[in-house]
């Protein structure tokens, strides 16, 4: 293996905490039997799903968030007071207005932070890997929370069987904070095909198609999907964005340690594992328990790996997506332990100044 450190100045961006969330309610293949036209063995077979989780009536997405965010930075042991940026990914907002990133920081208490949506549906915690870098490389801040969060089950049509097994409801969050340059985050992709758009769509309810008797007849409101076509774009644009990742990095794809692919279908993860040429062992997979949670299942699984030491420091780790929109993109990092903020450091100025 060949490293390359970034010779660009940049402070390096790493992981200092996870956490994540799924809700108590599961539903079962079994359970969806008696919804649709369809069996635990077609699902099982075609997509690898066995259950999702269900977010209760009162549970909106910022609730889920919240408690995936509060695990996350009690892990990096980092004050919600303290964040400077929060990127929420989602295609599940409590509402279009206030952004669910606001909501969120509300009920964290993280005052200073500056809350944003991000909305590129399952590649979603992906982009936010690259916002976060560019934030804290560039010096603009020490501490960005990305949370990735789905109530999917609001906008899945339970009469629909091309779509209801496929998707459920999760948050997983990381602390993104500085590290020594040349370790953490070294490289990541994000792309964008518009004309991709209409193969996973909400038709209704916003500009385009607002609100109407008429739309909520049609099940508008619903998630509607070409899966086939998704299907051999999804595999393709994992792997290029993935090599390309692991190119800049120095690494060839044996070098990764653990491959943390969006969980869509477990024909599509094999698809990508298989072309990379890596063992089984080496790619994470939880899509039986929690179905496909678009912008919440990297982090989930990352958040898994960790608390279950699989995860350490000195791990090279690449994650893909792919996802509506359409929208793609892969990243690598060595997993490594994070450096004193420049508040902290000021702090320890202080304190010496002090002595
Ligand atoms: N139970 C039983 N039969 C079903 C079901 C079901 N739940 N769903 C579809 N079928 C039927 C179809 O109607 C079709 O029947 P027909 O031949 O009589 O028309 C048959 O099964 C085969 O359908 P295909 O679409 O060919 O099935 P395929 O093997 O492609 O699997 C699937 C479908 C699982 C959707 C797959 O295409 C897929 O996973 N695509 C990717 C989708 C995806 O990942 N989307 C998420 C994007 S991420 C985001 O942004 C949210």
């Amino acid at each position: 293996m060949t490293t390359s450190p970034r010779p660009d100045g940049f402070r390096g961006t790493t992981i200092t905490g996870t956490g994540m969330y799924v809700p108590d309610r599961i539903l079962t293949n079994r359970d969806l039997e008696s919804l649709v036209d369809t069996s635990d063995d077609w699902i099982v077979e075609r997509t690898g799903i066995r259950e999702r989780r269900i977010a209760a009536p009162d549970q909106a997405s910022s609730d889920l968030a919240l408690i995936a965010c509060q695990r996350a930075l009690a892990m990096a042991k980092v004050d919600a007071k303290d964040v400077d940026q929060i990127i929420l990914a989602t295609t599940t907002p409590d509402r279009i207005l206030p952004s669910c990133a606001c909501t969120l920081q509300q009920k964290l208490g993280a005052t200073k932070a500056a809350a944003f949506d991000m909305f590129a549906a399952c590649t979603g915690f992906v982009f936010g890997m690259g916002l976060a870098r560019g934030l804290i490389g560039g010096g603009v801040s020490d501490t960005v929370l990305v949370v990735g969060v789905e109530t999917l089950s609001r906008i899945v049509d339970y009469t629909d069987r091309n779509t209801c097994v496929l998707f459920g409801d999760a948050a997983g969050a990381a602390v993104f904070q500085a590290c020594e340059a040349g370790l953490g985050l070294h490289a990541v992709e994000m792309h964008s095909d518009g004309e991709l758009g209409e193969v996973l769509e909400v038709p209704a309810g916003i500009s385009r198609n607002p609100a109407s008797e008429q739309t909520v007849a049609g099940r508008e409101h619903f998630i509607r999907m070409q899966g086939k076509k998704l299907f051999p774009f999804a595999v393709r644009s994992m792997e290029d964005a993935t090599r390309k990742c692991c190119d800049r990095a120095g690494w060839s794809p044996s070098d990764v340690d653990m491959f943390i692919q969006h969980q869509a279908n477990l024909r599509i993860i094999d698809g990508v594992r298989e072309r990379l040429g890596l063992p089984t062992e080496k790619v994470y997979v939880n899509i039986d328990r929690y179905g496909n949670t678009s912008s919440a299942s990297i982090p989930v699984a990352l958040d898994e790996l960790v608390r279950a030491g699989r995860v350490k420091p000195g791990s090279r780790v690449a994650f893909a997506a792919f996802g509506g929109g359409a929208t793609w993109g892969a990243s690598t990092m060595t997993w490594t332990a994070p450096v004193p903020t420049t508040s902290e450091m000021a702090a320890a100025g202080a304190e010496g100044h002090a002595s």
